[in-house]
């Protein structure tokens, strides 16, 4: 097992390295134009191992035969593509740039490769392989770890392009989930390392809809000590445009006031409903209620609650009756 995490992370860290070779080449005159238009430094570009893979079938996959290393183990690592009906394989990366995915160690474990233009799907990944567990890794937390002899709060944002120039910005505790939702892995990992995660999704509806559910992940996590926030961004904005925009400081006071959690759910609760209205404030309750259920016994669920109290007129032992009858069923 352990061997077989070498094999795959020395090919992929030779792949990674063919990939920078191919940005720095005649071939990569367009990449560079883009990540250049894009504002990206040459000294980013270098600590995050910036790549481009050409606009070839075959290139990555002939080096690496040269390399004696079999077309079957590309496969397997997610850098070619195998094609049932005619048994050909391909290089999965074409014209794109490419970031590496590191793991915790600073190894290559997979790649995310962006179009040019504007051609779909914009952004490819590397499929699930014997090193990489899309659900599980964290697109520059190696990177944020490097930079920050002791992390107290990462910034968890949706894209490679929004780690890269927050870190730029000199915002260097970003990292992404990798075009998946927030997991319950995720955030272990995550509270492994710090105490305060600061959730930045993108200022649009797929943004929002991405707090809520990384809310609700956050509930069975959050024992005492560990702080969840949410960062709204203006529509149409994510941390890469913004901290463009604005720059590092005024991005750093937008993380300073982000709403904990305890706002935004109470927030959440009372969205569309008419709190001068008994049956409005019957579901604003209900709605805290439920997400409370999901919180481990602590601090944290008797302020709510009490919170909850003052803000509903009920007794708290009302609230206990309540858990009884909607008890979250045992996992
Ligand atoms: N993503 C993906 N596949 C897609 C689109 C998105 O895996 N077809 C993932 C990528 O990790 C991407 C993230 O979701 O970085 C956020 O998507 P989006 O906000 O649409 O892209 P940006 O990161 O803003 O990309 P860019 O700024 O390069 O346009
Ligand atoms: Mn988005
Ligand atoms: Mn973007
Ligand atoms: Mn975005
Ligand atoms: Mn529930």
């Amino acid at each position: 097992r352990q061997q077989k995490r070498e094999e795959g992370v020395n090919l992929l860290e030779l792949a990674s390295r063919f990939f920078r070779e191919r940005l720095a080449l005649g071939g990569g005159r367009q990449a560079r134009e883009y990540l250049e238009r894009r504002g990206l430094s040459q000294e980013i570009i270098r600590d995050f191992g910036v790549g481009y893979a050409e606009d070839e079938w075959e290139s990555l996959k002939r080096y690496l035969l040269e390399q004696g290393i079999s077309e079957a183990v590309q496969v397997e690592y997610g850098l070619l593509v195998h094609r049932e009906e005619t048994g050909r394989t391909y290089d999965r990366f074409r014209d794109r740039v490419v970031f590496p995915i590191r793991d915790w160690k600073g190894r290559t474990i997979a790649f995310g490769g962006r179009v040019l233009g504007d051609a779909k799907p914009k952004y490819l990944n590397s499929p699930e392989t014997p090193v990489f567990h899309k659900g599980r890794e964290l697109y520059g937390l190696f990177e944020a770890r490097q930079a920050n002899r002791q992390l107290s709060r990462v910034l968890v944002v949706e894209g490679y392009m929004d780690v890269v120039a927050l870190a730029q910005f000199g915002i260097r505790n970003a990292c992404a989930t990798l075009g998946t939702a927030l997991t319950n892995d995720h955030l272990q990992r995550l509270f492994r390392l710090v105490d305060e995660v600061v959730f930045c999704f993108d200022g649009d509806n797929a943004g929002r809809q991405a707090a809520r559910r990384s809310l609700q992940t956050a509930l069975p996590s959050m024992i005492d000590g560990r702080q969840v926030r949410f960062l709204f961004l203006p529509e149409g904005e994510d941390p890469d445009t913004l901290v463009r925009q604005e720059g590092q400081e005024a991005f750093e006071n937008r993380i300073t006031c982000a709403s904990p959690l305890s706002e935004f759910l109470f927030e959440q609760a009372a969205e569309g409903r008419d709190l001068k209205q008994v049956e409005g404030r019957e579901r604003f309750v209900t709605a805290v209620l439920d997400a409370l259920k999901h919180l481990p016994e602590g601090v944290l669920k008797s302020l709510l609650l009490k919170e909850l109290s003052v803000r509903s007129g009920i007794e708290p032992s009302q609230f206990a009756d309540w858990f009884e009858k909607h008890a979250v069923p045992a996992p």
